[in-house]
């Protein structure tokens, strides 16, 4: 929810081109977003649109042709990649499109990875206890070519949530799911919002799902176009009725 006016993420005028066969194309075109601490925000669109492209800007995976992005007040567009991957490593955690799941890693390892990068103790521990809440107990020792679309999506959802990031970025993190296990992430995804204040960017084209979201965005053909196609008051968002997943004292 969102707990105060502290801004946690802002763009200014970022565009995003790239030469393809000496022609320029231009992905993303003049994006203005502000994001609050504890938001959450889906961004929607047709495919090709630009989401992902937007995406991985605003958290610092790669850098605009022009303009700012300032996540934590650190100016992302001005550092190199070791900086930027420093503030991704303190601030947030992503859940791609494509999964991204350490081929020569099991699941239950793909898990640890994060929470061990940033030497934390008992990242055995809390990677099981991340495995058990999306439901993959059993499948710790699986590689990801031992795990079915679905499976590796959960274990991606796992590993970003290790490190309880102040942000989390999601692209289509519902995407290869069932809907009951659709459902379940999706509760997953507002626990965390709800118990640590995460703020979350969720990129969906699961209406259902962003539906939840305080704010929805749309993106079309590299602009965005509206900023409040969905604007809920407080008291109306995360209602759906569910048991909480994530126990603070616990996950
Ligand atoms: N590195 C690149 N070089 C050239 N074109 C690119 C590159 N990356 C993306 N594009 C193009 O930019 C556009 C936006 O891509 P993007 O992946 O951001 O779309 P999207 O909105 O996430 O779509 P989807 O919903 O299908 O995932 C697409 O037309 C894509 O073909
Ligand atoms: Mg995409």
């Amino acid at each position: 929810m969102t707990s105060n006016s502290e801004i946690i993420l802002k763009t200014q005028s970022i565009t995003k081109s790239v030469s393809l066969e000496n022609k320029q194309l231009h992905l993303l075109q003049g994006i203005d977003l502000t994001v609050y601490k504890g938001e959450t925000v889906a961004i929607v669109g047709s495919s090709g649109s630009g989401k992902t492209t937007l995406l991985s800007l605003l958290a610092g995976l790669d850098l605009p042709s022009q303009g700012e992005v300032y996540l934590k007040n650190k100016p992302l567009h001005q550092l190199n990649e070791e900086d930027r991957s420093q503030v991704r490593a303190d601030h947030v955690g992503f859940i791609f499109q494509q999964f991204l799941l350490v081929n020569s890693l099991t699941a239950l390892e793909n898990v640890m990875l994060p929470a061990e990068l940033a030497n934390n103790g008992n990242a055995k521990q809390e990677a099981q206890a991340l495995l058990a809440q999306v439901g993959l107990s059993d499948r710790g020792s699986h590689f990801p070519s031992q795990l079915s679309g679905g499976e590796q999506q959960r274990v991606a959802i796992a590993r970003a949530f290790i490190t309880k990031p102040d942000i989390l970025f999601a692209d289509e993190p519902t995407g290869n799911l069932d809907k009951k296990t659709s459902n379940h992430i999706a509760d997953l995804l507002f626990d965390l919002n709800k118990h640590y204040d995460t703020t979350l960017v969720l990129v969906t084209h699961d209406l259902l799902l962003a539906k939840r979201c305080q704010r929805s965005v749309e993106m079309k053909d590299g602009h965005l176009v509206d900023q409040s196609i969905v604007q809920k008051p407080l008291a109306e968002q995360n209602q759906e009725p569910h048991q909480p997943i994530i126990n603070p004292a616990n996950a």
